[in-house]
């Protein structure tokens, strides 16, 4: 481990250099990025905004949806991986349900299903609904039990009218002229022929007619529709689960590995302590490299250390700064968000490790500050709460229409725990707030937002890419008649 005083060496060296005083701590409207010699004609040729948030694993866009309840399941996954960003499934669903999530995210528009949904022949129309209800899909393939070779498929069009929901789904699939191909044919070569024949699934078989596979028109035009989305080496969507520190979660991260997961988030409140360690190495120890670690929240140079030394791919970096949370008001506890996001990455660049900002994002600006002093990827909670693909239903009150954002320790979140009788352990003191948020339509328009803004800043400081806006962008403090003037005002 670094000396204290190797620690503050790095930490006022990097501080210089990004113009920020080391003391006091900062936050977003406390600084502003200076612009630099430029020779970037325009922000659109601005291609490259990859960010790492592991060792081999970078997203186009460097947002990352919060693994709260009301943030992350496998709607907002699906949305952030397409969009080039990553969601990770919060860890308040039972190991079961989060697995479930996470195959629904695999599944959503993969170049290839490799395990396509399946039905045999004898099974009643009730029972097949409630298995294309539990994936989100709408028709099956079916196999014979004993051969495995495909029989038929089942499509909306052979049951939307079917009333009769005790019938046999051998009466209802179809099982004539059934279009095939070898399981290793190319994207393209799938492609011609499901525009041939005019059907928009192709089922995939071996030599001997078993099943293997399945590739469907809307797969096919999702990878041509979202061309930054974030993929893994299958084509699937990318997408990250998130564990506890508490006694199960060996078996949890197991689980989890099971069902495909790119990226495990190891998360709690005091990241910086002795229970996080220890966990952090005993799945190390299990798991070895299998999947990438990301663990949190710490904010001080110490916590970073701790869990880089300790193992950890990624940091994510703040506390009580969150929009919902009410840390800093209650136990008083948390620096300031850039400080706390420069000094980790300062540590973190050091090792070669990537961190994540979490918390305080309110706009663009604070989104690509976040970037310039050193975060690799931001953690949104608040900014995409409200948005369509957020667990839960929006309702109208006061003549308008909203959806719930709420703290993760706020006291209507343990209520809810309680309610589903997950939880009985005693109430805490609540660190967070729960509010109603004003419905703000798809998550694509919050992002195409910070990215336009991403790209304009980068052009003003020079950088083509991330890595070259990390080393370029350098700061200033401001005064708070600084900030004001940088609002849109009124000319008196
Ligand atoms: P934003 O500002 O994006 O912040 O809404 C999201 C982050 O806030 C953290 N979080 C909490 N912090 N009490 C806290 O002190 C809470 O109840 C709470 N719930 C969430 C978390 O790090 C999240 O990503």
């Amino acid at each position: 481990m670094l000396s204290n005083r190797q620690m503050d060496r790095l930490i006022n060296d990097y501080f210089k250099a990004k113009g920020l005083p080391v003391t006091p701590a900062l936050t977003f409207e406390d600084i502003t990025i200076v612009d630099k010699f430029s020779d970037i004609p325009t922000r659109s040729a601005i291609k490259d905004t990859r960010g790492r948030l592991a060792q081999n694993m970078y997203l186009n866009a460097p947002i990352i949806s919060a693994n709260m309840d009301t943030i992350t399941e496998s709607a907002m996954a699906i949305a952030l991986a397409r969009l080039g960003g990553i969601g990770f499934i919060h860890q308040f669903l039972p190991i079961d349900k989060r697995c479930q999530e996470i195959e629904r995210v695999k599944r959503a528009d993969s170049g290839i299903v490799e395990k396509p949904l399946l039905g045999l022949p004898s099974m009643t129309l009730k029972e097949a609904k409630s298995r294309m209800k539990l994936y989100n899909i709408s028709s099956l393939l079916v196999v014979d039990e004993k051969t495995k070779k495909l029989v038929g498929i089942l499509s909306h069009r052979d049951y939307q009218f079917e009333r009769d929901e005790s019938k046999r789904i051998t009466d209802l699939m179809t099982r004539t002229k059934l279009v095939t191909a070898l399981y290793d044919i190319s994207l393209e070569k799938a492609r011609a022929i499901l525009s041939k024949h005019k059907v928009e699934k192709l089922p995939l078989v071996d030599k001997a007619g078993r099943l293997r596979g399945l590739m469907t028109t809307k797969d096919i035009q999702k990878t041509l529709e979202f061309p930054i989305a974030s993929r893994d080496r299958k084509g699937r969507l990318l997408v990250g689960g998130t564990v506890g520190i508490g006694n199960g979660v060996i078996d949890e991260v197991e689980a989890l590995l099971n069902s495909e997961i790119d990226v495990i988030m190891i998360d709690t409140a005091r990241g910086n302590s002795k229970r996080m360690i220890e966990i952090i190495m005993a799945l190390r120890k299990k798991f070895g490299k299998q999947v990438p670690f990301v663990a949190g929240n710490v904010d001080t140079v110490e916590g970073a250390v701790r869990l880089i030394e300790a193992g950890v791919d990624c940091v994510k970096v703040g506390i009580g700064g969150g929009s919902a949370c009410k840390t800093r008001m209650g136990p008083g506890i948390g620096l300031p968000q850039i400080t706390a996001v420069a000094q980790c990455a300062a540590l973190a660049q050091h090792y070669g490790i990537p961190i994540i900002a979490d918390g305080g994002i309110k706009n663009s600006s604070d989104f690509c500050k976040a970037l310039a002093v050193g975060a690799s990827g931001v953690m949104l909670g608040g900014l995409l709460s409200g948005t369509e693909e957020t667990p839960g239903r929006p309702f109208y009150e006061d003549g308008e229409k909203w959806k719930i954002y709420r703290g993760s320790a706020s006291l209507e979140f343990q209520l809810s725990r309680i309610d589903r009788d997950e939880s009985d352990a005693p109430m805490r003191t609540p660190e967070g707030v729960p509010k109603r948020v004003r419905y703000k339509g798809e998550a694509r328009f919050v992002v195409d937002e910070l990215m336009g803004h991403l790209r304009s800043s980068m052009s003003y400081v020079g950088a083509w890419t991330l890595e070259e806006y990390h080393e370029k962008a350098t700061c200033v403090w401001q005064t708070t008649s600084g900030f004001a003037e940088g609002k849109p005002h009124e000319v008196a």
